[in-house]
C-alpha cells in the first residue's frame, strides 16, 4: 500500500515512519509512505503558500496552486483510492474505517494548517475528510499520523501474528481483555489461574467475558453500537 502525505511539516512523520511497527512496513515493503512538502511546489517567488481569507476573517489561509500541482502531478502517476483531507469538519475516525481503508491500494492524505485550505481544493479534489475527535488540533499532521498508524499495522503480514490485529480493542465493538506476562505473582498481586491452566477453550471464554464487562463498565455505548448494527 502506498500512502502520498501533503504537508507544511514533513518532520512530524519521522516520528512514525522511523520507529516501531510502521518503520518494519516500511522496511518490508509493504507499506511506502511518501511524504511531500507542499511548499517545495509553490511557483510564488517568495515561497508563500498561504494567503489572508476573502471577506476579512482573520487568519491565513492555504492557497490552491500548490496542492493542486501536487495532487494532479500524483494522480497522473497512479489512480487513488482515496483522496482524504484532516478536518474537524470530517467523519469521525473508527476502526471500521480503519479496516477498509487497509484494503486500499493508494490513498492521498491532505494536511491543512493555520485557518484551513482554499475551499475549491476540497470540492475538486477531496474524496473523504475524516476527523480523528471532536477537538481541534493546530494542523492535520498529527491526525494523519493516527490514520496512517492505524490503517499500516491492519494490513496483512505487517504484525506477524494476524491474531493480535483481530483481537484489538473495538475489532468487535468491544475493548480488549486485561493482559499478563511474567511473573505470575508480583508481591502477591496475581495471574488469573485460567490464563496458566493451558485449557484454550476456558481461556478464551474467560477473555470473552472480561472483555464483556470491561467494555459494559467504561464504554456501555460500543455494546449499544453492536445491536444498531
Ligand atoms: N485538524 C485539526 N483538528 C483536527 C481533527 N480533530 N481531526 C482531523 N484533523 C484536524
Amino acid at each position: 500500500m502506498r500512502i502520498d502525505i501533503l504537508t507544511l511539516f514533513p518532520e512530524l512523520f519521522l516520528g512514525i515512519t522511523e520507529n516501531s511497527i510502521v518503520k518494519r512496513a516500511i522496511d518490508k515493503n509493504i507499506a511506502n509512505i511518501q511524504v511531500h512538502n507542499i511548499r517545495d511546489y509553490t511557483t510564488n517567488k517568495h515561497n508563500k503558500v498561504d494567503d489572508s481569507p476573502y471577506g476579512g476573517t482573520a487568519g491565513m489561509v492555504m492557497q490552491i496552486q500548490p496542492i493542486a500541482d501536487l495532487i494532479e502531478k500524483l494522480k497522473a502517476e497512479r489512480n487513488y483510492d482515496e483522496i482524504i483531507y484532516t478536518s474537524p469538519d470530517g467523519d469521525v475516525f473508527k476502526q471500521s474505517t480503519a479496516n477498509a481503508m487497509s484494503l486500499y491500494d493508494n490513498i492521498i492524505i491532505l494536511c491543512g494548517h493555520y485557518k484551513g485550505i482554499d475551499q475549491r481544493i476540497r470540492d475538486i479534489y477531496i474524496t473523504k475528510e475524516i476527523s480523528i475527535g471532536d477537538y481541534v488540533l493546530t494542523g492535520g499532521e498529527l491526525a494523519a499520523a493516527v490514520i496512517t498508524d492505524s490503517i499500516v499495522r491492519l494490513i496483512p503480514g505487517v504484525i506477524s501474528d494476524i491474531e493480535s490485529a483481530l483481537s484489538d480493542s473495538f475489532q468487535d465493538n468491544l475493548l480488549a481483555p486485561p493482559v499478563y506476562t511474567r511473573p505470575a505473582d508480583y508481591k502477591g498481586f496475581k495471574v488469573p489461574d485460567v490464563l496458566r491452566s493451558g485449557n484454550h477453550k476456558e481461556i478464551a471464554k474467560w477473555e470473552m467475558e472480561q472483555a464483556l464487562k470491561k467494555t459494559k463498565k467504561l464504554r456501555p455505548d460500543l455494546l449499544k453500537n453492536n445491536y444498531d448494527k
